[in-house]
């Protein structure tokens, strides 16, 4: 199955991000997630990977769109996964997997309750979902506190992956500081929109906050194919 961009874009800025690799398992693009899967084993040889954030250079890279997918993938695999929506600007994970976000992440932080009661179950068996919850006004102030670091510790022990969507990094400082609660970090960038220096930019700033980078994935490359068909889909690369 193709992915093709007039497809993903039919939900729209507020509409779900297409869960490719849960509706077609078979299609090229889900091999692709697969293989990240892989490459993220792999980047975890001294010390297994169990948490993941996933970011950009600038917005609308794809961040959420792979992150669920990854997700997913990971659930696929029989390990227990969470995705957490810690994008508490642009939160899109609910819509993507269509549930509530009258509670989630800013809420655990902000209130004194159990971060276990904000856990929603996924339709995929091994995969739980942490919504943002509603838009606090201090997200990198939540993001950086001590209830987030102690949130991730409870839940880290829960979960064999945990799987972060998060802000681009070039807008706002909230990446950097998640980096902090991840094992490691996966950089998406959209090839179409693709500048070098914002790349090397984002690195650096993710290297300044001391953020294990393992990877970059180069989302919505476009490939000249035989038939002159215009495919999309993601490649995953190690971080040389
Ligand atoms: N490989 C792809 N092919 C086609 N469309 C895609 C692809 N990846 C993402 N999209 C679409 O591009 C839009 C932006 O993707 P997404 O929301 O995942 O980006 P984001 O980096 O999380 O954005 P933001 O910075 O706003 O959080 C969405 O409509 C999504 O469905
Ligand atoms: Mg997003």
């Amino acid at each position: 199955m193709n992915m093709m961009r007039k497809k993903m874009h039919r939900g729209g800025a507020a509409g779900p991000r297409q869960l490719i690799v849960a509706i077609s398992p078979h299609a090229t693009v889900s091999e692709q997630f697969r293989t990240i899967r892989t490459n993220i084993m792999y980047a975890g040889v001294d010390r297994p990977m169990r948490s993941v954030l996933f970011t950009s250079d600038i917005p609308g890279a794809g961040k959420s769109t792979i992150a669920a997918n990854m997700a997913v993938a990971y659930g696929q695999a029989g390990k227990k996964t969470l995705l957490l929506d810690a994008d508490l600007r642009r939160p899109t994970c609910h819509y993507t997997f269509e549930a509530m976000n009258q509670s989630g992440l800013s809420a655990a932080i902000v209130n004194d309750i159990p971060i276990e009661d904000f856990v929603k179950k996924t339709e995929f068996d091994d995969l739980d979902l942490i919504t943002s919850g509603p838009i606090p006004p201090n997200p990198s102030e939540l993001l950086s506190s001590k209830k987030m670091a102690e949130l991730m510790g409870s839940l880290a022990a829960q979960y064999e992956m945990i799987i972060m969507d998060s802000p681009p990094i070039l807008s706002v400082t909230d990446a950097q500081l998640l980096s902090k609660q991840a094992d490691g970090v996966i950089i998406v960038t959209d090839v179409e929109n693709n500048n070098r220096d914002r790349l090397m930019e984002a690195k650096d700033l993710l290297e300044k906050a001391d953020a294990n980078i393992i990877g970059v994935v180069l989302n919505n490359r476009k490939v000249n194919h035989r038939t002159s068909d215009k495919y999309y889909y993601y490649q995953a690369s190690n971080d040389g």
